[in-house]
């Protein structure tokens, strides 16, 4: 699904900047040029960080405690 339409940015494009570490809307603008230009994106491309780095983070937690048993 477009979630920038001034850029053509899709919300797969933007988890897969999030998965390639991208942590921010800082990090996502300069990967991928969102909400720059009308910015009416923005407040669904910070969802999308927020929601993504969330699941990473719960990814992390549980190979720490795979790793530790
Ligand atoms: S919709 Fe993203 S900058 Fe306009």
């Amino acid at each position: 699904m477009y979630v920038c339409l001034c850029k053509g940015i899709t919300d797969n494009q933007i988890k897969d900047a999030i998965n390639h570490g991208a942590c921010s809307m800082r990090d996502l603008r300069s990967d991928l040029d969102v909400a720059t230009q009308c910015g009416k994106c923005a407040r669904d491309c910070k969802s999308i960080l927020l929601e993504n780095m969330t699941s990473n983070q719960s990814a992390a937690i549980a190979n720490a405690q795979f790793i530790a048993a």
